[in-house]
């Protein structure tokens, strides 16, 4: 078998005047002579020059969109112009045809509605292939990071049974016959006789049990899919998406912000410096969707510059308490002109506010700290006040929270009584209460929702394209 180059490497040397074996997918076949190549490695194509005398008519005919090929032959100086190296091919091998009348992806722009609808195809279009090689590099830096910081990966359990954010917005996983449920004398199901001996769910989060990882291992992150059947149908929200929760024992809120801003810097940073090709041929996408918008809904950044204007700027921390004064007093709060006006402090933000105080008010990334109470999850640490508790959320602009955190609570008395006031029974979290009765200490952590990071890298307006497969409410297509 002959060995394969890939496209990036032959377009990425000056070398010329080699055999290369070459395999990829046409995308388009001019004059019978010029095959445009693509094999994923790059958003470039390799042009691919067959000779129309010398190869069979057969052949020739099977060199259509979408085919599957293999080119052998000497990769040379290019004459034409658009690219400085092509292949001369002595031979063409069709792997696997492609009837141009039939396969939906044709060498024009095509809408990522329609796109979405054949995701199982939109992995060959160049807007695609871009961000998924983004992607995969953000998830790459995400791994380096932390593992260059000595942190252990710990993987959560995705089926579970406790609700880690108290949201009841978890999917049920059961292997009860639903036509014939097992009923107790109450009426309400019997799940004793279901798998798990009890009600058991999809995981909302890896928190509760990175939390304990924390505080052995001292510093743990997860990466991994969790899932909220909450029915938004929204540019922001999957019910299916990744999150990586970094939990460190012995550091407070200060600590937590530091190290979500140095990782959020890295992961970024990792991408302008190996995704240059991919970031340029996005930025540009973006500019051309753009042209159809008015002026004021226009990115005041071009995505390049955006992203090395976050790497090279503090982001700005306040907070809530701070940040409501400033939306109090904002010009579309008093003309009320936000679809929820803020009367009170106690207000819980809505995505319209976040974009607000990071597009409008201070123009970079914002760290929000020390939310009220009644907005935010049991396990946040009590602040002095009695109103507030150490949170943090990180805003950015396009894309509203990014990142969600606190410092935990770790005084046994003060959380079994926070349990309470969010109705949790201490018997189904005792596991959880063990770390706070035996060497408890100071701990914080965040979660970051991946699909929103590379959101923003990318510059796609919508979450359902950054992820391969997309679930949404009515939809778990493919
Ligand atoms: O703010 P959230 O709900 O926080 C937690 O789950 C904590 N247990 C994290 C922790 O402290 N370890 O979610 C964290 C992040 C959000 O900031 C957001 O970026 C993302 O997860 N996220 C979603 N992303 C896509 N679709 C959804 N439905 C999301 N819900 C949250
Ligand atoms: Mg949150």
């Amino acid at each position: 078998m002959s060995e394969r180059t890939k496209i990036k490497e032959i377009l990425n040397s000056s070398k010329t005047d080699y055999q290369a074996t070459v395999k990829g997918w046409v995308r388009t076949f001019r004059n019978n002579q010029f095959l445009a190549l693509n094999d994923g490695s790059t958003v470039k194509t390799l042009q691919v020059v067959v000779d129309r005398e010398s190869t069979d008519e057969n052949i020739l005919k099977n060199i259509t969109t979408g085919a599957a090929i293999t080119a052998t032959g000497k990769v040379v100086e290019s004459q034409g112009r658009g690219q400085s190296v092509e292949l001369v091919a002595d031979s063409v091998i069709i792997n696997g045809v492609s009837d141009p009348d039939k396969y939906p992806l044709q060498p024009k722009r095509h809408s990522l509605e329609f796109l979405r609808e054949i995701a199982h195809l939109r992995f060959r279009t160049n807007t695609f292939s871009s961000v998924f090689r983004v992607r995969h590099s953000v998830a790459f830096a995400i791994h380096e990071f932390f593992h260059k910081r000595g942190f252990v990966y710990i993987h959560s359990p995705i089926i579970t049974c406790s609700d880690a954010e108290g949201a009841g917005e978890m999917f049920q996983v059961t292997t009860l016959d639903m036509d014939q449920l097992p009923n107790q004398e109450d009426g309400k199901v019997d799940y004793k006789k279901d798998f798990f001996g009890k009600s058991a769910k999809l995981t909302v989060s890896g928190q509760l049990q990175a939390e304990l990882g924390a505080l052995a291992l001292s510093e743990v992150y997860t990466f991994g899919p969790t899932f909220r059947a909450e029915n938004s149908n929204t540019s922001r929200h999957l019910a299916e998406f990744w999150m990586i929760e970094p939990e460190v024992a012995f550091a407070d809120l200060d600590d937590n912000m530091d190290l979500a801003e140095d990782m959020l810097k890295y992961v970024i940073q990792y991408c302008l410096d190996n995704n240059k090709e991919d970031l340029e041929f996005l930025e540009q996408r973006l500019l051309n969707e753009e042209k159809q918008k008015p002026q004021n809904e226009r990115s005041d950044l071009a995505l390049i510059e955006k992203l090395k204007f976050c790497v090279s700027n503090d982001f700005e921390r306040l907070t809530y308490t701070e940040a409501i004064k400033i939306l109090m007093n904002s010009k579309p709060n008093k003309k009320k002109k936000f679809q929820f006006v803020i009367e009170e402090w106690g207000a819980d933000l809505q995505s319209e506010h976040e974009r607000y105080l990071v597009e409008k008010h201070f123009k970079k990334p914002v760290i929000l700290t020390d939310y009220p109470k009644d907005i935010k999850a049991f396990y946040m640490r009590m602040n002095e006040d009695g109103k507030t508790v150490r949170a943090m959320d990180i805003l950015f602009p396009g894309i509203g929270e990014i990142v969600g955190g606190s410092q935990r609570e770790e005084r046994l008395d003060i959380l079994m009584e926070r349990m309470e006031e969010f109705d949790i029974p201490h018997e189904e979290m005792d596991w959880f209460l063990d770390t706070r009765r035996f060497g408890t200490c100071e701990h914080a952590g965040y979660g970051l929702g991946f699909e929103r990071l590379v959101q923003f890298i990318s510059g796609m307006n919508n979450i359902r394209d950054v992820i391969p497969f997309p679930r949404f409410p009515g939809n778990a297509e493919f």
